[in-house]
């Protein structure tokens, strides 16, 4: 977390941005494809969602397990962009990753709906699967072991934290003249520049 204004003032514009997209009529408008690196240094993207931001950083969840989990493991470093069509704006956010606390994950897993509980512990996420029936199968079988609405949730189900050292804003303009402005940390002190498009 940090007190630099030109900082905040980043985290500011991207939370109206936020604020726009939702506005739109977009069932997921804080989709942002997610971009990690594993070890030998090949990249792979996905979308997930942005589960809240503030100014320690921007939250997603998912299977420490998973390919991107596995990734962000061995290299903790990830990039985001978002794109809304209608607002014509992207933004690029990278940094460094960390876990959120017990008691927020805890606290978004309780917010879910009980068929997103089960389904998280019954999918090994990014592991083979040999047919459709054996997760349908793990499907009944948690199911069963947790009947009520009271689905402790598994260890194994995180979220993690971006912690962003680089904010681009990216607004399209006439014949291809965009505007990009990027906020970057560099030796702990954020500056803002423009971008040739
Ligand atoms: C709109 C959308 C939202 C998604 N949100 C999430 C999410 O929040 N967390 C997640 O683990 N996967 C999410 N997924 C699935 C991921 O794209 C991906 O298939 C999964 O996480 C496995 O990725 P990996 O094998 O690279 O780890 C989402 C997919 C789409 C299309």
């Amino acid at each position: 977390m940090t007190d630099d204004p030109m900082y905040l003032e980043a985290i500011d514009r991207f939370a109206a941005v936020i604020a726009e997209a939702k506005q739109l009529d977009l069932k997921d408008p804080t989709v942002m494809a997610l971009a990690t690196v594993g070890v030998d240094g090949r990249p792979s993207v996905r979308m997930v969602l942005m589960r809240g931001f503030d100014e320690r950083g921007i939250n997603f969840f998912t299977n420490v397990g998973s390919r991107k989990g596995q990734e962000l493991a061995a290299n903790t470093i990830a990039a985001v962009c978002f794109h809304w069509e209608p607002l014509l704006k992207q933004i690029r956010i990278e940094g460094a990753v960390e876990m959120v606390s017990d008691e927020e994950t805890d606290a978004y897993w309780n917010s879910r709906p009980r068929d997103s509980r089960i389904g998280a512990w019954a999918s090994d996420q990014s592991q083979p699967l040999d047919r459709r029936e054996t997760l349908e199968a793990r499907v009944a079988e948690f199911d069963a072991k947790f009947p009520g609405d009271d689905i402790p949730r598994p260890d194994f189900w995180r979220g993690y934290r971006i912690i962003p050292d680089r904010i681009e804003f990216w607004h399209s303009r006439n014949a291809r003249l965009h505007d990009r402005e990027v906020y970057e940390r560099t030796a702990n002190v954020w500056t803002r520049m423009r971008l040739y498009p």
